[in-house]
């Protein structure tokens, strides 16, 4: 297949999603290696949606470790619990944040940041890693996001 995302940027969320899922399958089910889909799933949803940050962290012993990622620079490590990212690990649920600076213990990587979403993928019964989006507006995410970006870590489950 051409290497190349079809993007409605008239489009609304949902709408964006519905066109931009199906396209994440198909250039993941091609590939087995997992880093190759990450980086490419980071893309998709950088160009894709427009997001200000969106990458994942990978539980690498007792830590989360950065993975592939687009945006600014970002923390490296992640210990189980904290931040955001390391509550969506414990918890083994999505975390859902309008505010980040009402969320307590909240990991400012970045200033900009005003609002995050964060959803755990699930192998043998134990979170694998982590997809973490982030946005330089209050309030940017919702029901929409946690529907689809949740089938979204379905398709990566079924790669792991
Ligand atoms: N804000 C996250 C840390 C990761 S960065 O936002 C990329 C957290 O609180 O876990």
């Amino acid at each position: 297949m051409a290497e190349e995302l079809i993007v409605n940027t008239s489009a609304d969320k949902k709408e964006k999603y519905e066109s931009l899922l199906p396209q994440i399958e198909g250039l993941i089910s091609v590939e087995s290696d997992l880093i190759a889909n990450l980086s490419n799933i980071a893309a998709a949803l950088k160009f894709g949606m427009d997001f200000f940050w969106v990458g994942f962290y990978i539980v690498k012993d007792d830590e989360l470790v950065l993975g592939p990622f687009q945006g600014p620079i970002a923390c490296t490590r992640i210990r189980k619990g904290k931040g955001v990212c390391g509550t969506s690990w414990e918890k083994a649920e999505t975390v859902l944040v309008p505010n980040v600076d009402e969320f307590p213990g909240h990991i400012a990587c970045s200033s900009d940041s005003k609002s995050e979403i964060v959803l755990p993928a699930i192998k043998d019964g134990e979170v694998a890693l982590i997809l973490d989006v982030d946005s330089d507006k209050l309030n940017d995410f919702d029901e929409t996001d946690k529907v689809y970006l949740e089938r979204l870590m379905k398709l990566i489950e079924a790669k792991l």
